[in-house]
């Protein structure tokens, strides 16, 4: 039996997003978001159709999800603030029922001693915003900006950590490359400059924030390490870096460091994809820098030097630069199709120690999705999610590991909390503590890992 002892100040907790739980109440003042007008014109892309409007309902039941929190060993909780709640048009005057309600959840919060982490971007364009061209658009620049100092003006007095953005790639990506998310285009001109409006936004909100508040803002990343299929072929190795460039360091080294990687400029410059920018924004990257970095961890990606031909015609995209690998063996989550690599973990906050200066840090989601929960309820009425836990355990193993070696990492948050809509997946893989059921006006109950958590969490720390 081994023992694994965490730091008695390590952050045990879990992360959600505003849009995910919330849900909507008559007259709440709530405007749309880009996930609203997609959901009413099409319906069925949304598994089961379900869609933003009730989720997990955090708005009616926070306070009794608050204690459950605390039930389950959290001292610490991120959740978002929704744009288009709080601004309903994304510009224009603040939603007082709005600020209401974000000024009620962080006071239970505090008052239970759960200290709030507070997001500001978790995929939620306001509709308004997106009509006029969404993150192509150097206006939702300013508006993101002024959404930000509305924020820390109105809450900043108790929330001391904030974030401006949660995976910032995944807009990129699923916005403007993969058509995933709205508003479904395919341009890699375009994602290149989504993608430097959001590092533009994220530093001028850190520059506003540093200039006036005490406490830390960071931004969290989905950093997914890139392995080649061969370390010792050079080809596969180059294409593993492009990855790595495109997905991870093109957010990372602009928070962490200041400037973009050469690799993504060398391609930028090479397609003639330059985006466009004002004088004096590279400046606003090099000297705002993030001072808490959160880490998205799901499952690595394996690279192979590109070999399949381009069918004719079809669009540039970061793919044109290498293929992805399936390693034979690979442990499999069966119900998302995502590949299980526990070491990764160590991987990334090892790379953070040697390349990133050791930035202060921790895991800000990590987690399971599993399809069709329920037929792990047990006569108790709990969730039997032993899977669970044991995806966890060995997680923190490799946390444990890495801190031990001088990681700057200082805690570990799950997704989620309790069972939430998850966008066009829907209600379809439960990733939480707390299981949720729809059809009983999500009825909250305690999974077997919510419990075991809260040993881990009271403890610091589990045996094995
Ligand atoms: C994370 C996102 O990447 O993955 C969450 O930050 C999301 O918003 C979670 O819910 C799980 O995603 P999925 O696609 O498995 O439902």
């Amino acid at each position: 039996m081994t023992e694994y002892n965490f730091p008695k100040d390590f952050w045990w907790g879990s992360a959600a997003s505003g849009p995910q739980t919330e849900g909507h109440v008559a007259g709440d003042g709530k405007g749309d978001s880009i996930w609203d007008v997609w959901f009413k014109e099409a319906p069925d892309k949304f598994f089961d159709g379900v869609g933003p409007d009730k989720t997990s309902q955090f708005m009616k039941y926070f306070k009794e999800d608050i204690q459950l929190m605390k039930q389950t060993g959290h001292n610490t909780f991120r959740t978002s603030i929704q744009w288009s709640r709080l601004i309903p048009d994304g510009t224009g005057a603040v939603n007082a029922q709005a600020v209401e309600f974000y000024n009620q959840v962080i006071d239970e919060l505090l008052a239970t001693g759960i200290e709030p982490f507070m997001n500001l971007y978790h995929f939620d364009m306001p509709a308004k915003l997106q009509e006029e061209g969404g993150w192509l658009n150097r206006e939702t620049v300013d508006a993101y900006v002024k959404f930000a100092e509305t924020c820390f003006d109105l809450f900043g007095d108790r929330v001391k950590k904030w974030f401006t953005h949660n995976e910032p790639i995944v807009p990129v990506e699923a916005g403007y490359l993969y058509q995933f998310h709205y508003p479904l285009h395919v341009s890699f001109k375009e994602a290149v400059q989504v993608g430097f409006h959001e590092n533009l936004a994220s530093a001028m909100a850190i520059e506003k924030y540093h200039a006036t508040y005490d406490g830390q803002i960071g931004i969290i990343l989905n950093l997914t390490p890139s392995y080649p299929r061969d370390e010792n072929n050079p080809a596969d190795v180059s294409a593993s870096e492009y990855a790595d460039a495109f997905f991870n360091r093109s957010f990372l080294d602009p928070a962490v460091l200041g400037h973009f990687p050469e690799k993504l400029i060398e391609v930028v410059q090479d397609l003639n994809i330059v985006p466009e920018m004002l004088p004096g924004d590279l400046q606003i990257i090099a000297e705002n820098h993030v001072d808490l970095l959160g880490v998205n961890y799901y499952q690595p990606r394996r690279v192979k030097a590109k070999v399949s031909k381009k069918v004719a015609g079809s669009p540039v995209m970061p793919d044109d630069y290498f293929d992805n690998y399936e390693m034979p063996g690979r442990k499999m989550n069966p119900y998302r199709g995502w590949e299980i690599y526990e070491k990764g973990i160590y991987d990334i906050l090892k790379n953070l120690k040697e390349n990133y200066g050791n930035i202060e840090c921790y895991i800000s989601e990590n987690g399971m999705g599993v399809e069709g929960e329920e037929k792990f309820r047990g006569e108790n009425g709990e969730i039997q999610d032993d899977y669970r836990i044991e995806f966890v355990k060995e997680h923190l193993k490799y946390v444990h590991q890495a801190i031990g070696e001088g990681s700057n990492c200082r805690g570990y948050h799950m997704w989620t909390c309790m069972d939430n809509w998850s966008w066009t997946n829907a209600y379809k893989n439960r990733y939480g503590f707390i299981s949720v059921e729809l059809d009983h006006d999500g009825r909250r109950t305690i999974k077997k890992s919510g419990h075991w958590f809260k040993t881990v969490a009271d403890s610091a720390g589990f045996t094995d």
